[in-house]
């Protein structure tokens, strides 16, 4: 089938999501709970695109492309949208996203430097009883990717996500951290997480004691 991204034509099999047509075109869209590897989960709403004759922008992630299409990667709500996304992911977050994690990458191509929304911010909380593994708490997005590859990558199911809103976060196992869950330590975690909020021990900076769990 034939789809058109951003004034450009192009061929794409069936089966293909705007995203995966928009790359194939050279054209980038910002994501956050997309990872390749895993499959589309839809979630977090940063990879909206505008579609000519639907009213509202779509996810591109998870949307599939049909014939005759046309697809705006820079249509002016879905850019608002992601932006404003992002500015509330910020907004509960304890310090700025870390320089040269996939957080920091998008909120800056959206032209996203900082926040206007003012509400509670996660206060930090760290497990750092795996020797391998780490979890700061307070950086997750909820973006559901490290789950998913636990299960998807390893199969081992060693991850949860927990609460809604404001409390939703991830624990592995009984929330007993990884040491006593069934973590292989595979690291495909820490490889997927967009915020550093799993992340190998020897790359952790140094730490208050007292930010760490018992
Ligand atoms: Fe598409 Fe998150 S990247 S919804």
């Amino acid at each position: 089938m034939r789809v058109n991204v951003d004034g450009t034509e192009i061929e794409v099999p069936e089966g293909t999501t705007l995203l995966e047509a928009a790359r194939a075109a050279g054209r980038q869209i910002p994501t956050l709970c997309f990872d390749e590897r895993l499959k589309p989960f839809g979630s977090c709403r940063v990879c909206l695109v505008g579609v000519e004759g639907r009213e509202r922008p779509v996810a591109s992630c998870t949307t599939h492309c049909a014939d005759g299409m046309r697809i705006d990667t820079q249509d002016a709500t879905a850019r608002r949208v992601a932006g404003a996304i992002v500015e509330l992911l910020l907004s509960e977050l304890p310090d700025p996203p870390e320089p040269g994690t996939e957080l920091a990458e998008v909120a800056a191509g959206l032209g996203v430097t900082t926040t206007r929304f003012d509400g509670e911010r996660h206060a930090r909380d760290h497990d750092t009883r795996h020797p391998y593994l780490a979890f700061r708490h307070e950086l997750c997005i909820s973006c559901g990717r490290c789950v998913r590859a636990c299960d998807e990558i390893q199969g081992a199911f060693a991850l949860t996500a927990t609460g809604r809103g404001f409390e939703a976060n991830v624990t592995a196992g009984l929330d007993s951290g990884f040491l006593q869950s069934d973590c292989v330590s595979c690291g495909a975690c820490a490889d997927t997480c967009p915020t550093g909020a799993i992340i190998e021990t020897s790359l952790l900076p140094a730490a208050s004691p007292a930010e760490d769990r018992a």
